[in-house]
C-alpha cells in the first residue's frame, strides 16, 4: 500500500524564486514564507547563501533570514537554506540558522556548471561544511541534481546516481532529496532508482523525492515514488521557477497539484490547499504572470 501520511518539502522560496526573472522585494518574499508556513507546510526552503553574481535573485538572503528571525530558533519551523561551501555555512550559523543543505551533482559537466568544481572536488567542498554543520547541531540534507537525465551528458546511468547520492549520505547528510533537475524522469525510472538506492542499503525513510514538471511527468513519478514507500515530496507553491526565457516552461512540481493528488488518494499531508492557493495567486501578482499550476486555475477562478 501507500504511505499513510507525507511530508511535503517546499521548495518555492527558493528553487523557485532563483529561476524568476522578475525582482521580487524582501519584504514579498518575507511575506510568502510567513503564508507558506500558516498553510502548514512542515519545511520551507527560504533561501540559498550562494554567492551572489551566481544567483542575483536570492542575493537578499541575509535581509530576509533577518526579516524572518521570529520564525528561527526552538520556537520556530523549518526554515532550510542552501550552503555550498564553509562560506556559506557560515553565513548561515551567524544568523542562528539550524537547517542547511548541501547540493552535489550526479555528472561532471553540472558539477562544473553549478559549483565551478569537479565531481570529487564536490564533495571535499561539502566534506567540512556536513562536518561543522553536525558539530554546530544543524539538521542536513543533501540534494543530488541530474539523477534522470542531464542537458550536457544526457541519460544518467543509475549506478552512477546512488554512488553520488551515497557518497553525500556517508559524509553524514541525514536527507538525500534525488532531483530530476531538467524534468525529464518518468515513473519506471522513478521505481528503478528508488530500488537501487534500498538495495545499496539506503533506508527508504531517509529519501525524497524533487521533480521538475518540464516535461508534465511530476505527479506521476510522484505515485511511483508511494508506491516504492518514499515520504518526503519536494515541491514549490504555484509552480514557481521556470526558464525566464521560455514562457511555456514550467519550473517544480507545483505544491497545490501534489496537494491534490495526495487528498485523491487518502495520503495525509497536514496543509491548508486553499490557503495555498491564495499565496499563490497573490505571489502571481508580484510576478506578473499567471501561476502555470493547474489546481491553482481550477481553484483560483472559482
Ligand atoms: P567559486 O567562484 O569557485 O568560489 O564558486 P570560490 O570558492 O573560488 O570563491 C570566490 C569568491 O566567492 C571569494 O570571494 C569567496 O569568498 C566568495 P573573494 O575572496 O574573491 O572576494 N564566495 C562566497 N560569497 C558568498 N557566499 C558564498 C561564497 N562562496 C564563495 N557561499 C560557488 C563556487 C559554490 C560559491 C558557486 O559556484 C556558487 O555560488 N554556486 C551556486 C549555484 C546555485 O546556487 N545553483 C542553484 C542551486 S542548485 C539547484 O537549484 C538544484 C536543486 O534544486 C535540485 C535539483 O533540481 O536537482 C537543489
Ligand atoms: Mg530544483
Amino acid at each position: 500500500g501507500l504511505p499513510e501520511r507525507v511530508t511535503i518539502y517546499e521548495v518555492g522560496a527558493r528553487d523557485g524564486l532563483q529561476n524568476e526573472a522578475a525582482i521580487i522585494p524582501v519584504e514579498v518574499k518575507a511575506e510568502l514564507v510567513r503564508r507558506l508556513l500558516a498553510a502548514g507546510l512542515p519545511a520551507v526552503e527560504a533561501t540559498s547563501f550562494v554567492h551572489p553574481r551566481w544567483v542575483p535573485q536570492l542575493a537578499d538572503a541575509e535581509q530576509l533570514m533577518t526579516a524572518l528571525h521570529d520564525q528561527i530558533g526552538d520556537a520556530g519551523r523549518d526554515l532550510p537554506v542552501l550552503v555550498p561551501n564553509e562560506r556559506g555555512l557560515d553565513r548561515a550559523l551567524a544568523l542562528g540558522l539550524r537547517h542547511v543543505a548541501i547540493f552535489g551533482s550526479a555528472t561532471e559537466t553540472f558539477a562544473q556548471k553549478n559549483l565551478n568544481r569537479g565531481l570529487d572536488e564536490q564533495y571535499a567542498m561539502f566534506e567540512p561544511v556536513v562536518a561543522r554543520a553536525r558539530d554546530a547541531g544543524l539538521d542536513v540534507r543533501a540534494y543530488v541534481s541530474m539523477c534522470f537525465g542531464d542537458p550536457w551528458e544526457g541519460p544518467v546511468p543509475i549506478d552512477q546516481v546512488v554512488a553520488a547520492g551515497r557518497r553525500l549520505l556517508d559524509l553524514g547528510a541525514g536527507q538525500l532529496s534525488i532531483g530530476d533537475t531538467i524534468g525529464v524522469g518518468t515513473a519506471g525510472h522513478v521505481t528503478a532508482l528508488v530500488g537501487a538506492f534500498v538495495e545499496a542499503g539506503v533506508p527508504v525513510e531517509r529519501l525524497a523525492l524533487h521533480f521538475h514538471d518540464t516535461y508534465g511527468q511530476a505527479l506521476s513519478n510522484v505515485q511511483a515514488g508511494l508506491r516504492a514507500g518514499v515520504t518526503t515530496y519536494d515541491a514549490s507553491a504555484g509552480g514557481l521557477g521556470g526558464c525566464p526565457y521560455a514562457k511555456s516552461a514550467t519550473g517544480n512540481l507545483a505544491t497545490e497539484d501534489l496537494v491534490w493528488l495526495l487528498d485523491g488518494l487518502g495520503v495525509e499531508h497536514g496543509v491548508d490547499l486553499a490557503a495555498l492557493v491564495q499565496t499563490s495567486t497573490w505571489l502571481a501578482g508580484h510576478l506578473g504572470r499567471p501561476s502555470p499550476s493547474a489546481v491553482v486555475r481550477a481553484l483560483a477562478g472559482q
